[in-house]
Order: C-alpha cells, then structure tokens, then sequence
C-alpha cells in the first residue's frame, strides 16, 4: 500500500507512521511527502528515512483552485492508494476532496464532532471539559466533518495548559494513525457513502 503523506509542520504523526513501517507494524510504504511551508521539519524526517519530500508552497500560489490542482498533480505522480492528512494545514477544495474520496485521512486532535477547526486544546480546557482526544476520520468537503473511523481520549486535569494536554493527546496519536492504516493496507476499511466501514461494519 502507498501511502502519501501531506504535512505542514513537525511532522510527528509522519514519524510514527515511519516508525511503525519500519517495526512491521504498518505494511505500507511511504511513496511521497508533500509540505505546503518550506520550513516543515517534516520534510527532514522524511529525508532522514529516505522518502522522496518535496515543498508546494502556498504562498508562490495565491489560488486555491490552482495549487489544489498542482497538489494533486504531484501527488498523482507517485500513484498513492491512501493520501494523509498528518497536519496538513489547509482546507482542501471540494474537487481535490472528491478526486480522492474514500482514499483521503486526516487526523483531528479533538473528539469529534465537537471542536471542528483551530485551537482545539484551548477550547477543551476554555470549556471545561473533562476529556478531550483525538480523531481519525474519512476527509469529505466539510472541515473535519468526514467520518470519523477511530478516537482516543484523554483526561483533563486541573490546571492544564494547552501545550500540556496537547502533548498528552498527541502520545494517542503516535498509535492511533498507524493503526487505521494499517486497517486501510488490508482493505478492512472503507468508506461508503458518508459512513466509514471496517470489517463490513459500520462504524
Ligand atoms: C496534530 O496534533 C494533528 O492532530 C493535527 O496537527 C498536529 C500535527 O502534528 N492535525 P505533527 O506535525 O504530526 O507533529
């Protein structure tokens, strides 16, 4: 399975998928990583275990449409079966979305539905919830409202920070990407209309 991994900054979610192909643990290779800044550490990761990394930089390419389509266009060089979103910064155009529909996966540092967007940690705590997480979903048109396939939670403590309860949400993430797709390498997952399938269950 080839996966292309789109990143925006440190890339800690690419590593572990890295880490994990190299355990055994995600059979899958990662064919391409695409950073939309310049200076994502991501790419060095990438570099580091090398995988082909390049920088399509948003700011040389003022139109939405316009770089979406250069995106997939690179992307379609190395003819992925599973693109992922693994911080990737940007809301998608629609025609991006559909051309990789069921075959596009963003994880979320929050349990959604709630706290769809920016500044998740912060909310949470802003709230005063008592748990927060993160998801891993199925990417359709609206922001981070594709179906959601995995979730992991994570308490609140008093007194938290963002970056606190950050970091403790980003050890789930360590586990839970490399997980789901290792469900999509062996074709255990799907996505059927708006819903997400594993094992021919809806999730
Ligand atoms: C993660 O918290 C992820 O959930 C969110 O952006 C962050 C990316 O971190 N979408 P990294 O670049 O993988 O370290």
């Amino acid at each position: 399975t080839k996966l292309c991994v789109l990143i925006s900054g440190n890339g800690s979610n690419l590593q572990a998928i890295i880490d994990a192909i190299a355990l055994g643990r995600l059979e899958a290779e990662v064919v391409c990583v695409i950073a939309n800044r310049p200076n994502a550490y991501g790419l060095e990761r990438a570099r580091n275990a090398g995988i082909p990394a390049v920088c399509l930089d948003h700011k040389n390419i003022a139109d939405r449409q316009i770089y979406d389509e250069q995106l997939q266009q690179h992307i379609e060089q190395y003819a992925p079966d599973c693109v992922v979103l693994a911080g990737f910064m940007r809301i998608l155009t629609e025609k991006f979305v559909h051309h990789f529909a069921g075959r596009l996966l963003n994880i979320h540092p929050s349990l959604l539905p709630k706290y769809k967007g920016l500044h998740t940690h912060q909310r949470a705590i802003d709230n005063g919830d008592e748990e927060h997480g993160v998801s891993v979903h199925f990417v359709t048109p609206e922001l981070d409202g594709g179906p959601v396939i995995v979730q992991c939670r994570v308490p609140i403590f008093p007194g938290d920070t963002a970056e606190e309860l950050a970091s403790r949400v980003q050890e789930q993430e360590r586990g839970i990407y490399p997980l789901v797709l290792q469900w999509f390498a062996k074709g255990r997952l799907t996505m059927q209309g708006n819903k997400a399938v594993l094992d021919n269950e809806l999730l």
